[in-house]
């Protein structure tokens, strides 16, 4: 990758209120001189008083197009960035707010990673013990929804569920009209401790069952198992279903994360926000994965067929859910993880047949189109070893990340600029308007 250095000689007062002009004057400079320059890494480095040099890294291959000289297009938004965050990154591996996410599944428990990417820090145990009280006094809905839950079609989506029964909630919530940090902090730790709710409530009414009422000293992970099944998962489901979750919480500039953040970025509140993002999580390029790949697993057949089916489906130009990333073209380290507890719990449920099938279809899609599995591939077949209901695997991944949208509308509206793109107009040319009479 070729580097150019450009030393602005700023100084500390100013850089702030400059930056972002500044970054976009500097790229445009740099392509006025024909050099092909990117958003796509900077470094910012001080080195003495209050003199900033800035790094622009050049990536050799350019996919934006400069439509007028302060505009520039690339579908999709690849390779744009959207606004700053101090959340996560994926550059030189997932880390949330500076900590590698494969550390975190390791040493920590859903319930910390929620505090860290809400409050910015790892707890102490007192902060955690605090943490937990507040989403166990929280865990509760409004009755109007209760009984809601119990009245929409059986057959309903658990997702559009979910979207109505958080947009419901704003209804109920006492800081609706206030979108403050603060305000907003209790209102995402509140969503937290009842979106579970939403989905078991609705799920053990679409069985004809009585609500289980929580439990949360279980910790959030088995929480939410204990009330989809009236038992307490053991060792094994709940530290798998837990990492589960941490790899969830949190990705940056994703479209859900994105969705939520365009929201905000008009005053909206937080419940708005975190509808929008549930209804962008849905689409099965996004979190819908998750259920998908079940679903393709399944329809394979097993692994005595599975490579003749992935074949067809490729030669049929069928997009394989659970492969790709916009962000990953070399593999996902959070599917790394996970793979091994859905081995695992495979081998606990008897059902390895899956695992087998999905090593078939992870080296045919590897040799056929250089693509590798993301999150949702050993998710899907996770959730589905530990018996738990295919409909209810993308309503996991909002369980678990509205703490990172959360944060994230927290985040843009500490230093809000309404997110207003342009469109690249491909319509007709002007033409005049015919009263209808003339139109015949
Ligand atoms: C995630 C995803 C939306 C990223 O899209 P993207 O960044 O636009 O994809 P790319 O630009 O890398 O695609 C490059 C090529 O690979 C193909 N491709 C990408 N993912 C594919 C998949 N899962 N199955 C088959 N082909 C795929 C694309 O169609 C494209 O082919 P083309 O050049 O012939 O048009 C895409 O990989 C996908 O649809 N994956 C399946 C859904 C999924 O698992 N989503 C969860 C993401 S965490």
């Amino acid at each position: 990758m070729d580097r150019t250095i450009l030393d602005l000689s700023l100084t500390l007062r100013t850089i702030e209120e400059m930056h972002d002009r500044l970054i976009v004057a500097t790229v445009l400079q740099l392509r006025s001189n024909g050099v092909e320059a990117s958003l796509l890494t900077r470094d910012v480095n001080i080195t003495n008083a209050g003199v900033v040099p800035i790094l622009w890294h050049l990536p050799p291959e350019q996919k934006m197009t400069m439509t007028t000289p302060t505009e520039t297009y690339s579908p999709g938004l690849e390779g744009v960035i959207a606004g700053e965050t101090a959340i996560s990154t994926i550059a030189g591996g997932l880390r949330y707010r500076g900590y590698p996410v494969v550390e975190l599944a390791e040493k920590t428990s859903f319930d910390e990673v929620a505090f860290l990417l809400l409050h910015g820090e790892l707890p102490t145990t007192a902060q955690l013990a605090d943490f937990n009280n507040r989403l166990a006094t929280a865990q509760k809905l409004p009755a109007a929804l209760s009984e809601l839950l119990t009245k929409l079609p059986k057959d309903a989506v658990p997702m559009d569920v979910l979207r109505t029964g958080v947009s419901m909630l704003a209804h109920y919530d006492p800081d609706l009209g206030d979108n403050g940090a603060a305000a907003n902090l209790r209102k995402a730790e509140r969503l937290l401790a009842q979106i579970p709710l939403i989905i078991a409530e609705y799920y053990r009414a679409t069985k004809g069952q009585a609500v289980v009422a929580p439990k949360s000293e279980l910790g959030f992970a088995a929480n939410m198992l204990f009330m989809l099944s009236g038992r307490a998962p053991d060792a094994f489901d709940t530290k798998a279903f837990d990492v589960s979750l941490i790899l969830y919480a949190e990705h940056e500039f994703n479209a859900s994360t994105f969705a939520a953040r365009v929201i905000c970025s008009t005053e909206a509140d937080m419940h708005a926000s975190i509808v929008g993002a549930i209804g962008a999580l849905k689409g099965p390029l996004h979190g819908g994965a998750n259920e998908k790949v079940m679903d393709l697993l399944l329809a394979t057949g097993g692994p005595d067929q599975a490579e003749k089916w992935i074949r067809d489906a490729l030669a049929r130009k069928h997009k394989v859910m659970g492969f790709g990333h916009r962000v990953y073209k070399h593999g996902d380290v959070r599917a790394r993880v996970l793979k091994e507890y859905a081995k695992q719990a495979a081998q606990r449920a008897g059902t390895t047949q899956w695992e087998t099938a999905a090593e078939i279809i992870e080296k045919v899609m590897e040799t056929e189109k250089n693509l590798f599995p993301n999150l949702d591939w050993p998710a899907g077949r996770l959730y589905h070893a530990m018996g738990l209901e295919v409909s209810l695997y993308t309503p996991f991944f909002v369980a678990s990340r509205v703490t990172g949208w959360a944060a994230h509308v927290i985040e843009q509206l500490a230093r809000n600029r309404i997110m207003r793109p342009r469109g690249l107009y491909t319509g007709p040319e002007e033409r005049q308007v015919r009263a209808i009479a003339e139109r015949g």
